[in-house]
């Protein structure tokens, strides 16, 4: 039977393009969303994908989403964890809920998934996890002290995992992408987007299956050996 892939946030944005490209890899994919029904209908309607939805920041309803997805569809042979928010704001002004809010959906999520996962994983002998990190876990960005400080943690949380799990033929990878045209990039105000646009090397923004192939290339056999490393897809960004 084909691979079990799990893709959390995976009916929008760049987990959207994620489900698809591992769909078009031949993988199984569940496709987990939080609140968005009609987006994630509409997308399990259009790419044949089956979706369900959580809340990735409660650490019970992961445990018993994955019981029950194992149930149905057997062991999940591949996690990539993308769910994540924003809640941009310079810290003086910053007000605890939004520094709260984005550690235990972006960071604390890592352990809720992972522990899900990583018993099936360790009884199979095989693995593979990817998470999504960001450019601004190793650069900074201004109005990101919550989003940083988590995405950064989710490069160290791979690190320790890889460690832990590279006898049990799991590896454990991060994608760090850069600025991505989706919804939540859009969002930014366009004249703060476009003075970032600036900053891009490559002199746009990247599009979703852009990130989607480095994640592709991590799961597939050929990335057997490579595990607690840094993927960075951000054209440039760093660099400058
Ligand atoms: N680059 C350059 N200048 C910036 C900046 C940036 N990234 N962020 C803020 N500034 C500047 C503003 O232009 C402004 O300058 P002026 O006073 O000269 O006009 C000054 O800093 C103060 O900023 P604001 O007036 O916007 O302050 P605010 O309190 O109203 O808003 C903010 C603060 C919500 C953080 C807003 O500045 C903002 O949205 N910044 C962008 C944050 C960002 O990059 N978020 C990324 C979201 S996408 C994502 O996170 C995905 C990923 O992994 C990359």
């Amino acid at each position: 039977m084909n691979k079990l892939a799990v893709v959390t946030g995976g009916t929008r944005g760049i987990g959207a393009a994620i489900s698809q490209d591992l769909k078009a890899k031949g993988y199984r994919v569940i496709a987990n969303y939080h609140t968005n029904h009609e987006a994630a209908q509409n997308f399990a309607a259009q790419h044949d994908v089956v979706v369900q939805s959580w809340d990735v920041s409660d650490a019970k309803a992961c445990q018993d989403h994955m019981q029950q997805i194992q149930k149905e569809h057997g062991p999940t042979e591949i996690l990539v964890h993308n769910a994540g928010i924003t809640r941009d704001g310079f810290l003086h002004k910053m007000p605890v809920y939004n520094w709260q809010a984005v550690i235990q959906t972006n960071l604390n999520s890592c352990f809720h998934m992972a522990q899900a996962v990583l018993e099936s994983m360790r009884e199979n002998n095989f693995g593979r996890i990817v998470l999504i990190s960001s450019v601004n876990a190793l650069k900074g960005q201004r109005g990101q002290t919550n989003y940083c400080a988590a995405k950064a943690g989710i490069i160290g949380f791979a690190k320790a995992l890889a460690l832990e799990s590279a006898l049990k033929n799991i590896t454990v990878n991060v994608v760090a992408p850069g600025y991505v045209d989706t919804e939540m990039v859009q969002a930014i105000s366009q004249p703060i987007l476009e003075k970032i646009i600036q900053q891009i090397p490559k002199g746009r923004l990247a599009q979703a299956n852009e990130i989607a192939h480095a994640v592709g290339f991590l799961v597939s056999d050929a990335a057997a050996y490579i595990t607690g490393e840094t993927l960075n897809v951000n054209g440039g960004l760093y660099l400058s």
